[in-house]
């Protein structure tokens, strides 16, 4: 059978090299788009810190962070690259802020799942929706949890939207699968239904396109099934879309990226000491 004719692909070193936009001699930041994360809540500010970061080391032009009172010192102190954006809310996030400028939004990680920010999710769909094509959109954590939990939404999720579930946010997402090939079979179904691309994540990570192919990630060890590791996935991911990267290259290529900057750190320091700041740290393409 020629490969190309399955829908199963897999994404080798040639194959994620081949989707690197270069960067222009003549360009500036406004080349590299404006993205925003909404992310953090109280006591988990550090997720909004590690998708920020990870947004910045993979080439974005400018950032923008929506995050609760309470994170603004921790962002501002720890991401001096990005601008922060406070929410009117103590702890969480509460309210859509202006979303006229940015190429690309992130949110989930840290965010919680307060009934304030349930509110939030659905109002960015609402805004991403009217706005078709403006912002690409991904969404992770407790966004996808707030999703899995008030299931309107999922008819509201924009085309192309990146989604990237664990194993447990996959199964409140979509129900239980009884192995790990029912619950593919079910991503491909859920990524066909709702026309969105769904990383499932784990060893070998699947990447599934809305037209049911899926990619397997070649790279990653279990050095990553660490606190935080995942919260860096969506700051790449946020970062290519911002850069005019394809919804479907985007996530084929942050997945990749994501695993190999996991492999250089575990080179580094071993799997059992890999935290996810290494993983930012080994970013670089
Ligand atoms: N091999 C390769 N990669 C792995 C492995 C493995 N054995 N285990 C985990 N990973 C990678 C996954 O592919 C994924 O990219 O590490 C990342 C883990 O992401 P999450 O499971 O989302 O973990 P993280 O978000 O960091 O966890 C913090 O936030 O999303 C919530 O529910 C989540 O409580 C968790 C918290
Ligand atoms: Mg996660």
């Amino acid at each position: 059978i020629n490969a190309t004719d399955t829908p199963y692909h897999y994404t080798d070193k040639l194959t994620a090299e081949k989707l690197i936009k270069p960067r222009d001699k003549f360009s500036h930041k406004g080349t590299f788009g404006h993205a925003l994360l909404m992310a953090g809540s109280y006591g988990k500010m550090g997720a909004a810190v590690l998708s920020g970061k990870a947004c910045l080391r993979s080439g974005v032009g400018l950032l923008t962070m929506h995050i609760p009172v309470c994170g603004y010192d921790i962002i501002q102190i720890s991401l001096p690259e990005a601008m922060a954006v406070t929410d009117q809310d103590e702890k969480h996030l509460s309210a859509l802020t202006d979303l006229g400028s940015y190429s690309a939004i992130g949110i989930g990680p840290g965010l919680g799942k307060e009934p304030v920010t349930v509110n939030v999710v659905e109002k960015l769909l609402d805004f991403v929706n009217a706005n078709s094509g403006k912002a690409k959109l991904i969404i992770d954590a407790d966004a996808l949890n707030i999703i899995s939990e008030n299931r309107d939404l999922l008819n509201k999720l924009p085309e192309n939207t990146v989604l990237t579930p664990h194993p447990k946010e996959f199964q409140r997402l979509a129900g239980d699968s009884k192995d790990e090939f029912e619950r593919l079979q079910s991503g491909i179904d859920f990524a066909k239904k709702y026309k969105v691309i769904i990383c499932l994540k784990g060893a070998n990570t699947a990447v599934i396109l809305a037209n049911g192919e899926v990619h397997f990630n070649s790279t990653g060890n279990p050095g990553m099934a660490t606190g935080g590791t995942g919260d860096v996935l969506t700051g790449i991911v946020t970062s290519l879309l911002a850069q005019k990267y394809e919804p479907a290259e985007a996530a084929i290529l942050a997945v990749y990226q994501h695993g190999l900057a996991g492999d250089r750190a575990a080179e580094v320091k071993g799997q059992s000491a890999l935290i996810a700041s290494d993983l930012v740290d080994s970013l670089g393409w």
